[in-house]
């Protein structure tokens, strides 16, 4: 980073003091691919009239199609049933066989309604739920599933924790496309263990990439490697975000728009 003028970092490229010293005093801006900037430290950036920027909106389709996505892997067994026929384990068609549940008529508690959670409101919806908008886990014992899309704050971080799991009805799961310290993974484990919740899906982990390897071993949970806002066409407009602010900033002298 020696020399820069500007940087684009990745979700978990800690963005603060270390960085801006090893980039030098003529760095003007840090343009984070990803909307969340929990990875940023913006005390630090501020004393240094560094400008961040972020990538909303571009992403809220297709994260959100993710959250959803997963939902239907979990609560219709598609994760399972692919790592089952993949064992090569012997089956045949039975009425009542690896019987799932369907989305219709379940109450959906999304946690932080900002744009993400709203399209998932959405698609929710037209597949039949009631969505419920929580701003805090008050509700949390009405929900059949729990989906997060709150930032990664301090007073987010292992909000799920062991005593939100327990309010929890024992059939209802959690679906995690946020951040991963949201969620208190041995909190996670223990509840898994108990049949206290039903399931999870995760896609972001509380020591990312590291996946605690107890997950692994639950049928009843389904993990993906940070894929919100993996597709082409989303990753395309989330660079041409940051390039679009990197100009404003380096050639132009303007303030970006998604400046955070
Ligand atoms: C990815 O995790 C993002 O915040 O965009």
């Amino acid at each position: 980073m020696r020399g820069a003028d500007g940087i684009v970092a990745t979700p978990l490229d800690p963005v603060g003091t270390a960085l801006f010293d090893a980039a030098g005093p003529q760095l003007k801006i840090v343009a984070n691919f990803a909307v969340g900037t929990d990875n940023v430290d913006f005390e630090a950036a501020r004393a240094r009239g560094i400008v961040v920027t972020n990538t909303p909106d571009v992403l809220t389709a297709a994260t959100a199609e993710h959250a959803i996505g997963l939902l239907l892997a979990l609560l219709r067994r598609i994760a399972e049933g692919d790592r089952f026929l993949r064992r090569g384990e012997p089956w045949r068609w039975s009425t009542t066989f690896m019987l799932g549940t369907g989305l219709q008529g379940l109450t959906l508690g999304v946690l932080g309604y900002g744009r993400i959670g709203r399209e998932v409101g959405r698609l929710a919806e037209a597949h039949g739920m009631r969505v419920l908008p929580m701003r805090d886990l008050a509700r949390i014992g009405e929900v059949d599933a729990l989906t997060l899309h709150c930032p990664l704050t301090a007073e987010t971080r292992h909000l799920i924790d062991a005593a939100a799991l327990a309010r929890m009805k024992p059939a209802a799961v959690l679906v995690n496309t946020a951040r991963g310290p949201v969620v208190d993974e041995a909190a996670l484990v223990e509840a898994l263990r108990r049949g206290t919740i039903a399931g999870a899906a995760l896609d972001v982990f509380e020591r990312e990439p590291e996946v605690t390897e107890a997950l692994l071993s639950f049928g009843n949970v389904v993990l993906t490697p940070h894929l919100g806002s993996a597709t082409a066409a989303a990753r395309e407009a989330m660079g041409r975000l940051c390039v679009e602010a990197l100009r404003a900033v380096l050639l132009e002298g303007r303030d970006p728009p998604n400046r955070v």
